[in-house]
């Protein structure tokens, strides 16, 4: 074992969802070495721990898996569980931690963010629970960051990470483990497997695009080879350490091979995609995109009629920036829905106090409490479920909740990569005005309230600060402003915008036309567009 002396690297700050910096940042000496042994300090040292590791696969996730395992050995680690050639989907390595009754897990990812060399790596840490570290622990990290002084190594050669087993490394066992098996188990405990088989027999096609990344593998084991869907069912299945080129994140923009095939002619009846680590997902049917604040809508009020939801849900809960939706159901169900902050981490709580069942963000991640993250292909398994039984078509189930519910239309438009500066002053520039907002009108709407959303824990009292800037109109409609915690270059603002509508009259409108007057407040209100010089946003989902 090897002592190391080291001197602290500044940045290594977790955001929304760990640390994220350009890959080439990570492999400079020490700097996984670095935070891994700020991870371990901060929460109570290795010694005698069992831990899960694995990842999605990207450029230097095996090397950072053989430093982090060398690291665990020599901080006294009693066992690490690994996914085969470090490979782990971030719901299969929630599912191992909670599983194995173990004491945590690393996690080697930057989710959805481009892979390579010359693109994005991760690097998380999941407790207990199977949940990425609240606050408490991601601040204490961060704070052993600034003042480490060495780190611990071993000595040894490379674990074999391709072959299934036991092996020793110093004093600590590898056990390598089938990344797919236990989550595979999982799944099929939870969906009416029989059912699903006979939809796929009966002709039922479906796309589902796995952009190169960790899903490939998961997704061809339960949709090809469990439920007898038609092979080639599973595209781009082939996890690529820099995800052949492309941007792993499942939306309109990014996944627009798959939006065009499922809006053209012979589109199949059903279309998904999930991200690089396998936790965010976008469902879409024939000819109609599904938003992903009306997918967890649409899912809480449907998820009785799969096996392992057959008992209700106990309430729902959403970030604040996804639409309220899901709050109508809530309602309806007569069922708590909570608002957090974005970010999984913070349904932790909602979760083990058994408060929640099905929680969800607009930025495309659903899950439910059979993990402590969101779950791509958990969330496309239920749709599935929830088409089979009711036996109608995506956009047959969307209007019939539209008619049902009325209609949340929404939308969200990134600028992505402004300067720092310009994006933290757009935020300042809005947040100082937010005072004499209410009463005020703005594009013919009256603002009933604005604030600068801050989040009282209900289970712990924890208290969560400057997590976006909301104005509320009084006929419901709502802006929301907030700067993007999972960037890794300058500054992306996220501009969120809804409007309700309760019908009849009105469900079928074009989504950004519906949003116009909401669209041109914002910009009264935060000069985004004047001050970016951007005429456009990079993205819109
Ligand atoms: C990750 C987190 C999500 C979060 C999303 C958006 O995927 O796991 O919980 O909603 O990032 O974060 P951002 O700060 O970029 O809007
Ligand atoms: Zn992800």
């Amino acid at each position: 074992m090897t002592t190391i002396q080291t001197q602290p690297i500044e940045g290594q700050k977790p955001g929304t969802s760990g640390l994220r910096k350009k890959t080439k940042v990570f492999m400079q000496p020490g700097y996984v070495e670095n935070f891994v042994q700020a991870i371990i300090d901060a929460t109570g040292g290795a010694e005698g721990k069992t831990y899960v590791l694995g990842g999605d696969g990207r450029f230097f996730n095996k090397r950072a898996a053989q430093v982090i395992l060398k690291m665990a050995a020599a901080n006294g680690a009693e066992r690490v569980i690994v996914g085969r050639d470090a490979l782990l989907s971030t719901p299969a390595a929630s599912n191992l931690i909670r599983k194995r009754g173990t004491d945590g897990g690393f996690i080697m990812s930057a989710s959805h963010n481009p892979g390579g060399e010359d693109e994005d790596f991760g690097l998380k840490f999941n407790t207990s629970n199977g949940g990425p570290a609240p606050e408490s622990v991601t601040d204490a990290i961060f704070a052993r960051t600034k003042d480490i002084t060495e780190y611990r190594l071993l000595g040894a050669d490379d674990a074999d990470l391709s072959r299934l087993g036991e092996q020793s490394m110093g004093g600590m066992v590898v056990e390598v483990v089938d990344p797919v098996a236990d989550y595979a188990t999982l799944m099929e405990s939870l969906f009416d497997m029989a059912t699903l088989r006979a939809m796929f027999a009966g002709g039922f096609r479906m796309r589902f695009d796995a952009m190169h990344a960790i899903t490939g593998p998961y997704a061809t084991e339960i949709l090809e080879n469990r439920l007898c869907a038609e092979k080639g069912t599973v595209i781009n299945s082939t996890p690529l350490p820099d995800f052949g080129g492309g941007h792993p994140d499942p939306n309109p923009t990014w996944a627009k091979a798959l939006m065009d095939e499922m809006m053209g002619a012979n589109a199949p009846d059903f279309g998904a995609a999930s991200d690089g680590d396998g936790d965010r997902n976008m469902v879409v049917g024939r000819g109609i995109y599904v938003s992903p604040s009306d997918s967890l809508a649409v899912l809480a009020a449907n998820a009785h009629l799969a096996p392992g939801y057959a008992g209700g849900l106990k309430g729902v809960a959403r970030s604040m920036p996804t639409s309220g939706a899901a709050d109508r159901v809530a309602e309806k169900l007569g069922i708590d829905c909570f608002e957090t902050p974005t970010g999984w981490k913070f349904f932790g709580n909602l979760l083990d106090a058994g408060r929640v069942t099905i929680c969800g963000e607009e930025s495309f991640g659903t899950g439910s409490d059979h993990v402590r993250e969101k779950d791509g292909l958990w969330a496309v398994l239920l749709w599935l479920n929830i088409l089979a039984a009711r036996g109608e078509s995506v956009a047959e189930i969307l209007n019939a909740h539209w008619r049902e519910y009325g209609r949340n239309y929404y939308s969200r438009h990134d600028y992505e990569a402004l300067p720092l500066e310009q994006g933290q002053a757009i935020m300042a520039g809005l947040r100082d005005k937010l005072g004499d907002l209410p009463g005020t009108e703005v594009q013919g709407m009256r603002v009933k309230s604005a604030d600068d959303f801050a989040y009282t824990d209900p289970v712990d009292g924890s208290v969560s600060q400057g997590q976006g800037l909301r104005v509320v109109f009084t006929d419901g409609s709502r802006i929301v402003l907030r700067l993007s915690g999972t960037g890794t270059e300058g500054a992306t603002l996220r501009l969120y915008l809804e409007r309700y509508v309760a019908g009849p009259d009105g469900l079928d409108q074009d989504v950004q036309q519906a949003l116009a007057p909401l669209i041109a407040a914002a910009e009264d209100l935060s000069g985004l567009r004047a001050t970016s010089g951007r005429s456009e946003p990079d993205v819109i989902t």
